[in-house]
């Protein structure tokens, strides 16, 4: 960060401009999305997502959320891959990757409704669904390892999935997030482990407990 009193006369316009072309949105991955420096994997999809994608069940139906959508690649392949999907709330901290999401995202908007949320997912979601993806944020920006985030994603995924509401995340293989998932879980299944990485699937209980006063 930087800072210094405006003074328009001593702008070097040119070397403004090609510093502004290096933030230009532009066309990643053979053309089907647009993405600009700076938001997670912002040229290529990230292994991890890949696998994670590779491997939702067809079968997931329902209202869904994207806990840390990015450019919004796990909401289009979970919208390609899962016709049952009916509406997508996308939550994520990066306005920036928000708004490449809505553009990406555009083709699907007909079909199935897209919500876009600028919001900190370790406050809580601000709806209930059937369905919630993600690969969770495990570092900060600073490359330190913060596997406390993840968890508290799915704990946050817990609290805010319907009965019966499933969990589909991918993590690295030695994040400890066993323990905070079969606290929030009825079921947990480890749906593959392959390059370093594990596929989770986790199940709510299909029936709701509620405290009974004496
Ligand atoms: C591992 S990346 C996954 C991005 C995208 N879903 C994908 O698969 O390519 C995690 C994302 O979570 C976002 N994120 C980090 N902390 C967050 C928070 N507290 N609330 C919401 N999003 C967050 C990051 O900006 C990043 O886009």
């Amino acid at each position: 960060m930087f800072w210094s009193k405006s003074q328009p006369q001593a702008i070097d316009q040119t070397l403004l401009k090609s510093w502004l072309e290096l933030d230009k949105e532009r066309s990643v991955v053979n053309g089907r999305f647009i993405s600009r420096p700076g938001v997670f994997a912002w040229d290529r999809i990230d292994v991890a997502s890949a696998l994670l994608a590779k491997h939702f069940a067809t079968h997931l139906s329902g209202t869904a959320a994207d806990l840390g959508a990015g450019f919004g690649y796990l909401t289009a392949e979970l919208l390609q891959h899962c016709s049952g999907i009916t509406s997508v709330d996308l939550y994520e901290a990066e306005h920036r990757a928000l708004q490449l999401a809505q553009k990406n995202l555009l083709s699907h908007a007909s079909r199935v409704p897209l919500h876009y949320h600028w919001h900190d997912v370790t406050n809580g979601l601000l709806a209930k669904y059937d369905v919630i993806i993600s690969n969770p944020p495990f570092h900060t920006q600073s490359r330190m390892d913060r596997p406390d985030i993840g968890r508290r994603f799915i704990t946050v995924a817990a609290q805010s999935l319907n009965p019966g509401g499933q969990l589909w995340i991918v993590a690295n293989r030695h994040l400890p997030y066993e323990e905070v998932l079969v606290e929030g879980f009825e079921s947990v299944k480890i749906i593959v482990e392959q390059q370093g990485f594990k596929v989770i699937a986790a199940t709510k209980s299909k029936v709701t407990l509620r405290k009974v006063r004496k």
